[in-house]
Formats: C-alpha cells, sequence, structure tokens
C-alpha cells in the first residue's frame, strides 16, 4: 500500500501523524510511505530523518494525495483539501464530522473511506485514539486556563493554589472522563479546590476512590452546575457522549451567575462544546471575552505542545495503521470491530449514526455495504 503524510495546514498546527520509526515500521512490512516536505518539522522531525527511515519527500500536497491509497492526517481535511480526496481512498485522521456539516457532507461526496480516531472504539468503551490527545489536553487545560487568569491577560488575577494564608482558586470540572481526570490531577496538585462533575455515578465512584482530598465530585444535573459555576474561578468543559454534539451544560443565561474575570476552557469545543457562548478559536488568539467571563475555545489543543503531542498520538495510531495497510479494505472492517467502529463515511453514505442525526441526513447500516 502507498501511504500518505501531508503536512498539517490548520492554523498553528505543529503535529505530524507518523514519526520515522513509524515509516521504517511500514517499510519493513512492504508499504511505500511518501511524506510532504516539512510535515514533521513542527514536531522535531527532519525531511532527512524520514528519507533515512525509507519515505520518499514530495513537495506537494496534491502529488501525496493523488500517489496514496491511504492519507494518514492529525487534523480534519480542510476546504482547499477536500477536493484532493478521491473515490476509495482512506482518509485516517481527526473528524469530529458533528461539527461540521460542510465536512461531513464534503465527504460524502468525495466517496472517500473517512475513518475517524476519535470512534475507534475498544470492546470496553475505550476510545483509545482519543485518549492520549484528551491526557495531553485535559493537563494543558489547567496550564492555560491558569495564565488567564492572571491578570496581565484579563483575568481577575488569581493563583491556582494559594499560598499559606490565602485561599486557593476554585476549579469547576464538567465531565469527569480522559480530559476531566487529567484536568483534576493538575488542578489538585496545584493546590487548587476541584470539583467534578459526571452523570455516571459509577464514575464519580472510581474518581471519589482515586483523587486526592482536595477533590470532590458531584452528580451533573442543572442544580449542581448552576451552584458550582457561581463559585468557580476556572470551569473546564470536559463531556463527551461519543460521535455526537456536546450537550449545552452552561447557557447563555448561566454566564451571568458566574463571577467576573473568570475563565471557561471549553476543551469539548471540538464536538460543538458544552458551553452555549463558546466557538472554536485558534493559538494565535485563543481567548474573547462574553458577559465578564473570559472564554477559551482553541480545538486542537494539543497543536501548541507538538513535541509531546505527537509523540503521544503517533504511540496510539501506529498500531491501526499497520493493522489496515496490512490487510486489504475493505476485509480489515469485516474482521476488525474496533476499526470498523471508526468508519464515519463509507461509499458516498454516512454509517455513523450520531453524525447522521447531527445533521438529520441518511444513516445507512455499514454491514449492508460491507
Ligand atoms: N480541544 C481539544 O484540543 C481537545 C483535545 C482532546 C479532546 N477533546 C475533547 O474533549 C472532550 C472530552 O473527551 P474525553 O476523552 O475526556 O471523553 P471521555 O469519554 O473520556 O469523558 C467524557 C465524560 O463526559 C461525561 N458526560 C457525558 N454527559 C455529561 C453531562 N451531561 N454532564 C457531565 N458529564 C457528562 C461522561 O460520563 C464521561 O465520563 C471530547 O469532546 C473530546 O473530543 C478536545
Amino acid at each position: 500500500m502507498i501511504i500518505g503524510i501531508p503536512k498539517e495546514i490548520k492554523t498553528n498546527e505543529n503535529r505530524v501523524s507518523l514519526l520515522p520509526v513509524g515509516v521504517e515500521l511500514l517499510k519493513a512490512c512492504g508499504h511505500s510511505v511518501l511524506v510532504e516536505t516539512n510535515a514533521g518539522s513542527g514536531s522535531g522531525f527532519a525531511d532527512d530523518e524520514y528519507k533515512t527511515a525509507g519515505a520518499e519527500i514530495i513537495s506537494t500536497p496534491a502529488e501525496v494525495y493523488k500517489k496514496s491509497d491511504m492519507i494518514i492526517k492529525v487534523k480534519e481535511p480542510l476546504k482547499v483539501e477536500y477536493e484532493l480526496i478521491r473515490e476509495n481512498q482512506i482518509i485516517f485522521t481527526y473528524f469530529h464530522f458533528a461539527a461540521s456539516e460542510e465536512l461531513t457532507k464534503a465527504m460524502v461526496d468525495s466517496k472517500c473511506v473517512a475513518i475517524a480516531y476519535e470512534t475507534v472504539q475498544e470492546k470496553s468503551g475505550q476510545l483509545p485514539l482519543l485518549t492520549p490527545m484528551s491526557e495531553v489536553a485535559g493537563r494543558m487545560a489547567i496550564q492555560d486556563g491558569a495564565r488567564y487568569l492572571e491578570k496581565l491577560h484579563g483575568g481577575k488575577g488569581i493563583l491556582l493554589g494559594g499560598v499559606p494564608g490565602v485561599e486557593p482558586a476554585k476549579v469547576v470540572i464538567l465531565g469527569g472522563g480522559i480530559v476531566g481526570t487529567n484536568a483534576a490531577k493538575m488542578a489538585a496538585g496545584l493546590g487548587a479546590r476541584v470539583s467534578i462533575l459526571d452523570i455516571s455515578l459509577e464514575r464519580l465512584r472510581y474518581l471519589d476512590d482515586v483523587m486526592p482530598k482536595n477533590v470532590i465530585t458531584l452528580m451533573s444535573n442543572p442544580a449542581n452546575i448552576r451552584n458550582e459555576i457561581s463559585l468557580a474561578d476556572l470551569v473546564v468543559g470536559a463531556v463527551l457522549i461519543p460521535g455526537a454534539k456536546a450537550p449545552n451544560l452552561i447557557t447563555r443565561d448561566m454566564l451571568k451567575l458566574m463571577k467576573k474575570g473568570s475563565v471557561i476552557v471549553d476543551v469539548a469545543v471540538d464536538q460543538g462544546g458544552c458551553v452555549e457562548t463558546i466557538h472554536p478559536t485558534t493559538h494565535e488568539e485563543p481567548i474573547y471575552e462574553i458577559e465578564g467571563v473570559i472564554h477559551y475555545g482553541v480545538a486542537n489543543m494539543p497543536g501548541g505542545v507538538p513535541m509531546t503531542s505527537t509523540k503521544a498520538l503517533t504511540n496510539a495510531t501506529l498500531p491501526y495503521v499497520l493493522k489496515i495497510a496490512n490487510s486489504d479494505f475493505p476485509q480489515i472492517a469485516k474482521v476488525n470491530e474496533e476499526i470498523r467502529k471508526g468508519i464515519n463515511i463509507l461509499n458516498g453514505k454516512i454509517v455513523y449514526k450520531q453524525v447522521a442525526e447531527a445533521f438529520d441526513l441518511p444513516f445507512s447500516n455499514i454491514d449492508d455495504i460491507l
């Protein structure tokens, strides 16, 4: 199989979808790898390292797409990339379709095989390709949230951990999954008072067991959310309903309950966000203010720490890349349920229910197509 690695073009996205060692392993299995010039430079990997590992360096994205059977990316294709994608070409990347009808329709029209990292799912229900980036984003949410709480950056001027004799800040985390747990660990480690709200009692029991004493757990319901955000200095949005748009847990009206100069970091913005007033922002212009509350909505947070993120991502994706490359498509989709669950669009049809429902578009059963 010919595998293509284009350079990411989303604003300030410095990650790359494959390390030189990934090239080496794919070559050892008999595949060819085409890497776009400078694809890895933002993560600290030079073209020469890819060349030494056995890749061919290609100067234009058009050529990479044209020659490749499978494209491996990090972020969803952008408008200029839509027309480069062709029928039956496998595109393996984060898509987050439920957040963009335009992208969904473009991939349907292209008739490609869209395998979304975020919906590849293990039998246990775990999302193995979302996990590493959620770990990074959860930890960053506190690092970035702390920065925007500083006066110079528009915040109320409060130190997360306080100091002896001065109380620490209060951090409220909506959703106690991977993002929420990593955010809680960081915030608690810095000495903040932390609450985690989730709808899963089982998850709350687990968190209550493993978290330190400055973390409390609460059932997620409108009354608890209203009360908690009115006391919060920093709110982290970390909910997920796999493949679907995030539920709106903080409405525009509820913002009035929050303290001026407090900060919301809505990590779930890539699934539409769990705060009504959030919209996607970039690393260049990460924040804006509504009702005196700072909103941070960077949709590709891990892109800000590419050295860490690229390694964390490719540690998780490479085994799946090898599985897809080493067996003919659609055979792998028939025998491997984890990969089958990753397929969102196939043969111009939407085969992931929540994506079809998000835009009221027709849904097709993947087994009928395979
Ligand atoms: N912005 C970024 O750069 C970035 C990076 C990584 C992940 N994410 C996003 O962060 C979000 C969270 O990811 P995750 O890996 O932690 O997911 P996860 O599945 O591990 O956790 C989600 C949690 O949300 C809980 N939940 C669902 N509905 C809820 C509700 N109404 N109230 C409270 N909790 C609720 C679930 O029970 C679960 O525990 C996703 O949207 C993911 O795409 C964004």
